[in-house]
């Protein structure tokens, strides 16, 4: 620490001054985002060990006026997590605690600093699993995942994370701390705080210090297939066809020739078909007892009489699922190593989605993206896919992300999907919502954080 600003002093009395950094060099990891795209510099990084930290923390930023981002891994793709113009980030990965795992209750309670792999880890050693998984396992927190409503590759099968929250514990904007059920999640009826809008609020509403979190009964038998198909038409019909045979999905997940090139070629791994399919559609069963015949028999359905179904691999042991699983997760890896990618992740409807797909490429080049590489991944099952453009020369980055969005609104879909609003779709909110939603928004805001000090910038419109 090395101000004389009193603000980052109270704060320092608080936490102790080796956890507030103030000098650029220590601050510059949590002031620019996971992409590079977004940065900008902040008062001071504050890092409270625990609740009551926290809760000073925010009084003492509070009775100066002073904004708060709060911060967990710094894995979000839309700009919510760093600062803007001056705020404190509060960095809550310090309120790592994993509680005792409530075996029958299927339950546990973590600190929001816990990590997405520690906490599958807690729940693995005691039998159980957390239903929500995304490649930023290892980084990205409870408390982000919570905040942003992460959805994941499992989100097919268990739905978002607030389908995951029973309880939050929050720190209010006004340095309150509050302790409430998530709907029906396990408070006593007629609780006076449901903390259910936090969810899904990126920072703006409350800092969530902890959470209860459901827990599940892993299947013993998992199987994976890799399904080569002509286009995203064929993905679809193959997905359904898979889902009518098998049974429902554990996961269902798009990818296109251009992302399985770079993966290929990023993590060195031989190319999974002897020819580059245009798609693919990696699916995964799982269930109580051996699931590999049924996914064989459902891959065999999906290509009878399909000429859209080019070629499929199916593993079982845990080393072929890893490695076809490696194919999808290392997308955002591989194609951030080929420079800047301006990534968008949108919602289209499953009817729409196909039509979409197909005429990305036409929309950005309208857009002023003559020269850029479009390459498209995510979870199918849900709609939500990520469209990376590659080489968006600058001065046309709004204009070709205002196409997208704006196709993405015309196939009754939201350009904002697992990843957020942020800073990148705050346009978006009004030309995607009814006026009476934004206002609805913006009156819950208020509520929570009167002076709006929480992440302004982020998620509502000015
Ligand atoms: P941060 O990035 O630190 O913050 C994200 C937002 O949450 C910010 O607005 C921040 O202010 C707010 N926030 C963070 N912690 C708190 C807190 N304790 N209280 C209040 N607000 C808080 N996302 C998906 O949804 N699905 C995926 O499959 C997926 N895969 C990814 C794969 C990779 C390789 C990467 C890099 C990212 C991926 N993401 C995915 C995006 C990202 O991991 C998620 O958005 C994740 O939920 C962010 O968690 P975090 O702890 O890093 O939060
Ligand atoms: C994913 O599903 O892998 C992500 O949400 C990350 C991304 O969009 O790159
Ligand atoms: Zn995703």
């Amino acid at each position: 620490m090395t101000t004389a600003d009193p603000l980052v002093a109270r704060l320092a009395e608080v936490v102790g001054p080796t956890q507030v950094l103030d000098d650029p060099g220590s601050c510059a990891a949590f002031e620019t985002d996971w992409t590079g795209r977004w940065q900008g510099r902040a008062r001071a990084v504050v890092r409270p060990a625990d609740t009551a930290e926290v809760a000073a923390v925010v009084t003492a930023c509070a009775d100066q006026g002073a904004a708060i981002v709060p911060q967990g891994g710094n894995t979000g793709l839309v700009g919510g997590s760093v600062p803007r113009d001056g705020e404190v980030v509060v960095s809550l990965t310090r309120l790592d605690d994993l509680g005792p795992v409530g075996v029958d209750a299927r339950e546990v309670t973590v600190g929001a600093g816990a990590t997405l792999a520690a906490v599958q880890e807690h729940a693995a050693a005691a039998g159980l699993a957390y239903g929500v998984d995304l490649a930023a396992r290892d980084s990205a927190t409870i408390g982000g995942t919570i905040a942003t409503d992460a959805g994941g590759i499992r989100v097919v099968r268990y739905g978002a994370t607030r389908a995951q929250v029973r309880r939050l514990e929050v720190v209010l904007a006004d340095g309150r701390i509050v302790e409430g059920g998530v709907g029906d999640g396990g408070g006593p009826s007629g609780e006076p705080a449901d903390l259910g809008s936090v969810i899904g609020s990126e920072g703006t509403l409350a800092l969530i210090t902890s959470a209860r979190l459901r827990l599940l009964q892993p299947p013993r038998h998992r199987a994976v297939a890799l399904l080569a198909v002509s286009d995203v038409a064929a993905a679809l019909r193959a997905q359904e066809v898979i889902v009518r045979v098998a049974g429902p999905l554990e996961a269902s997940e798009l990818v296109q020739a251009e992302g399985l090139r770079r993966v290929v070629q990023g993590t060195g791994q031989r190319p999974p078909f002897a020819v580059t399919p245009p798609a693919a559609v990696l699916v995964e069963v799982a269930g109580a007892d051996p699931v590999a015949d049924r996914l064989v028999a459902a891959v065999g359905a999906a290509a009878e009489g399909d000429p859209g179904v080019l070629d499929a691999l199916v593993g079982v042991d845990a080393a072929d699922r890893t490695r076809l699983w490696q194919l999808r997760e290392a997308h955002t890896e591989a194609l951030a190593a080929a420079g800047p990618v301006v990534k968008l992740d949108v919602v289209v409807p499953l009817a729409a989605l196909a039509g979409f797909v197909d005429g990305l490429p036409a929309i950005v080049r309208g857009a002023g993206g003559e020269s850029c590489e479009v390459v498209v991944f995510g979870h199918l099952g849900v709609g939500d896919l990520h469209v990376n453009l590659l080489g968006v020369p600058t001065p046309w980055v709004t204009a070709v992300e205002d196409a997208v969005c704006a196709a993405v609104v015309a196939a009754g879909g939201r350009p904002d999907g697992e990843h957020g609003v942020g800073v990148q779709k705050r346009a978006w909110v009004p030309r995607s919502r009814s006026a009476d939603e934004v206002a609805a928004m913006r009156a819950t805001a208020r509520a929570f954080d009167p002076a709006g000090l929480l992440n302004p910038g982020v998620r509502l419109p000015d």
